[in-house]
């Protein structure tokens, strides 16, 4: 039986109409955006670790630039996406503590290791084409505060994806040793970036809830089919195979047929045994602690301001 409130709640959802910070909103609502806008802030802040790596083994100046401008946006991201979810009641301190302790998560993708410059070009192709699939519908989420960080964040990742492009058409126009580690890239990359949308329709549990709150717009299956769709030609034309045998066009539904992840290995992986989970943790702990006296510093010094203000 659903109270007054929530009833008047379901409604506004219903007429599509934003949900502001001070709105009245269920207890579950407010628990599923702090748990899926506070996961997508780590992954901004952690998927920095993958790229960070090759800034400076970049092989020009230019790609160099591109690449530390990516990876400067990437921690924008999290910054807003932090600030929208304390607009929910939780601080930025408390969701990063809840990460280094293991209680929340962040995308599996950043636990793959990015072995060669190629992995540069396919993090932006795929991992960030995959994920501006999902962020574009996020738009259009019930909260104003994370919909409106996706219009902006949805920008930046456009200039990503097509960084991530523009590198692989160079390097698969380049030498037979260049193209191969174009292949290579994509052989690793392609079912882990399958995997970002989250394990299927049947095994997610929360996808039932959070389309009804308007939370998500599409299931995982939805979006992985539609990105399967966008990427094919895209790998056609740069002349790389997709690691798929099964890999089809049905023409009835006009939609491409093809093999779903190893699903054992997602699981395995958001349970701490991927690749670089523990360099990935340890890489964040690490930074946290170096940062405690700057942190330190920083309330040290906003607590003097008022006073020197009245002095
Ligand atoms: N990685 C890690 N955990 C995942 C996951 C993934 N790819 N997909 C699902 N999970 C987890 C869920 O968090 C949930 O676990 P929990 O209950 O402990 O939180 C469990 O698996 C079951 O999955 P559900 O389908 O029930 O979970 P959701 O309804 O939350 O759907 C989602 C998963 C589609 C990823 C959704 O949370 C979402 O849309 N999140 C926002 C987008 C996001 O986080 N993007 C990060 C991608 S990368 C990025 O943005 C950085 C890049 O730009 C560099």
């Amino acid at each position: 039986e659903m109270s007054e409130e929530e009833k008047t709640f379901m409604a506004r959802i219903e007429k599509g109409e934003k949900i502001e910070p001070k709105d009245w909103m269920p207890e579950g609502y407010r628990k599923t955006l702090i748990r899926q806008i506070g996961q997508h802030a780590h992954s901004e802040v952690v998927g920095q670790l993958p790229e960070g790596n090759w800034i400076t083994r970049a092989p020009t100046l230019e790609r160099k630039a591109i690449l530390l401008a990516k990876v400067q946006d990437e921690a924008g991201h999290g910054l807003y996406l932090y600030s929208a979810a304390e607009t929910l009641g939780i601080s930025r301190d408390e969701m990063t503590e809840l990460l280094h302790a293991g209680k929340m998560k962040y995308s599996s993708i950043f636990n793959y290791p990015t072995l060669n410059w190629a992995d540069i070009g396919a993090v932006g192709w795929l991992v960030d084409g995959a994920a501006i699939m999902n962020q574009v519908a996020l738009q259009r989420t019930s909260y104003g505060p994370y919909s409106r960080a996706m219009i902006r964040i949805c920008k930046e990742e456009s200039f990503h994806q097509r960084q991530g492009y523009d590198l692989l058409i160079k390097m698969c126009q380049g030498s037979p040793e260049q193209k191969a580690m174009a292949q290579d890239a994509m052989n690793r990359f392609w079912y882990p970036a399958l995997m970002m949308f989250g394990p299927s329709d049947k095994d997610s549990v929360h996808s039932e809830q959070s389309m009804a709150w308007k939370i998500k717009i599409n299931t995982n299956d939805e979006l992985r089919q539609k990105f399967v769709d966008q990427t094919v030609p895209q790998a056609e034309y740069l002349g790389l195979t997709i690691p798929d045998e099964n890999l089809v066009w049905n023409e009835e539904r006009g939609s491409y047929d093809f093999t779903q992840p190893d699903w054992n290995e997602f699981f395995d992986v958001i349970a701490g045994n991927g690749p670089c989970n523990k360099d990935r943790m340890a890489a964040r702990i690490n930074a946290w602690k170096d940062g405690e006296w700057f942190r330190e510093g920083l309330a040290a010094y906003a607590k003097k301001l008022p006073l020197r203000k009245q002095a």
